[in-house]
């Protein structure tokens, strides 16, 4: 007789009791099928399809490039690939800033095509009311503070956002208000660590952090980084737990050789 486990789907709900019982909770990004099944069996309460694909996979240098075609693709794969994480799709510039109607009929094709969960947009007031129109046809949001990679250009540069009383005092009201308009979760990327601690204690809803300190009620890095698959650069609060850039090319440098000396095949990889 075989025994089947059955696998519970980590829901908004249950990252907001794990907020409550001072649970925390880790959350990856992934863009492909097999990223996804492996983060996926590790345990990760939440795979984020980030528009960061943009720079990690695709080689563009900022997330501005990204459209909703190449959202929608990656989110899939990534679907594909989860049984028990929360996924999340990012939402690209444009496809929520132009008008309301559009953001919601955007963040309804990640859940009807993509088979995602939730959505994330960037921005603070200013989204209000697109993500009260989201939460209201039932897709729930994750909002996003500090620094907002698609405001780099306004923002002048990829740089610690909060700092100073009246910034810091903004992103709290920021905070405020997306949690009122119905977000299920913040991501503060970029902030001085009492500030997020500050949010995280004011806030029902959890935080995750990115360069926010160890205060917040969960943690979000770009996979890529943390695997030491993205040597362009690599921002402060990245903690490098793996060189898999080095491993493949050792690996790749090994195939070389044996190709070239004529190694590989041997019989074992051959038909006799
Ligand atoms: O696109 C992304 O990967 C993100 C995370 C860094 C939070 O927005």
């Amino acid at each position: 007789m075989s025994t089947q486990i059955k696998i519970t789907r980590v829901t908004t709900a249950t990252i907001r009791e794990m907020k409550g019982k001072g649970e925390k909770f880790a959350m990856l990004t992934a863009y492909d099928y097999p990223t996804a099944v492996v983060l996926d069996e590790a345990g990760v309460e939440i795979l984020l399809v980030g528009d960061s694909v943009g720079m990690v996979v695709l080689g563009y240098d900022s997330t501005l490039p990204v459209t909703m075609e190449d959202m929608i693709h990656h989110t899939k794969a990534v679907s594909r690939g989860t049984k028990r994480a929360l996924v999340v799709g990012d939402m690209p510039f444009m496809s929520y800033q132009c008008s309301v109607d559009e953001a919601v009929r955007n963040a309804g094709r990640f859940l009807q095509e993509a088979g995602a969960q939730a959505v994330k947009l960037e921005g603070g007031r200013e989204v209000a009311e697109v993500t009260r129109r989201i939460v209201a046809a039932g897709i729930p949001v994750m909002a996003h503070l500090g620094l907002t990679p698609q405001s780099v250009h306004q923002l002048g540069g990829y740089k610690v956002q909060g700092k100073g009383d009246a910034a810091a005092r903004r992103i709290m009201e920021d905070a405020k208000i997306l949690e009122e308009a119905g977000a299920f979760s913040l991501v503060l990327e970029c902030v001085p660590k009492d500030l997020a601690r500050e949010i995280t204690g004011s806030l029902a809803i959890p935080t995750i952090g990115i360069g926010a300190g160890v205060h917040c009620d969960g943690q979000v890095l770009v996979v890529h980084d943390m695997l030491g698959m993205f040597d362009r650069f690599t921002p402060k609060f990245v903690k490098k737990y793996e060189n898999i850039n080095g491993r493949i090319r050792e690996a790749v440098i090994s195939y070389i050789s044996e190709v070239k000396s004529g190694a590989f095949p041997d019989d074992a990889h051959s038909f006799l």
